[in-house]
């Protein structure tokens, strides 16, 4: 897979800072996620609990959508922390967020104790439905493509 271990070492100490961040006073569940673009950039974000629960944001979609509110659109390394062993991986409204913005992203499932497993995201979330599919079909139906 294609990070480097410079990068791996990065991703995971910058998802373990801005878990430090995380807001999860009902769960006590803390969660911290970096996001790497294509043009080295990283992005970082920690899980937001709201009183009403079901508004709550993890921690892999406040990264996702502040790269993609500053500009990246191609996402090629996820690194999500929490203090679980074995280290927690990313629910299921967060796999397809990943997806739509580097379906051959690598994943770095993290914990404080060190463990760090490498996993491609296609692993987590095989055949993915994506922003192609839906874009095809608009394409066509405007008489595109
Ligand atoms: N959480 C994440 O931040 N990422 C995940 O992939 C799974 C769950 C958060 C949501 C909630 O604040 C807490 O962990 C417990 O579910």
């Amino acid at each position: 897979m294609g990070l480097t271990d410079d990068q791996v070492a990065e991703l995971v100490a910058r998802a373990s800072d801005v878990r430090e961040r995380a807001h999860a006073p009902y769960s006590g569940f803390t969660v911290g996620a970096a996001v790497l673009a294509d043009d080295g950039r990283i992005f970082t974000g920690a899980n937001v609990e709201i009183s009403s629960y079901s508004h709550t944001c993890c921690a892999e979609r406040v990264a996702v959508f502040t790269a993609v509110s500053s500009g990246a659109r191609r996402l090629v390394g996820c690194a999500v922390i929490t203090d679980t062993t074995p280290p927690a991986s990313p629910c299921g409204a967060c796999r397809q967020v990943l997806a739509d913005f580097g379906q051959e992203m690598e994943m770095l499932l993290a914990s404080t104790c060190g463990q760090v497993d490498r996993v491609p995201l296609a692993e987590l979330l095989p055949r993915a439905f994506g922003p192609d599919e839906v874009l095809r079909k608009i394409r066509a139906r405007h008489g595109h493509d």
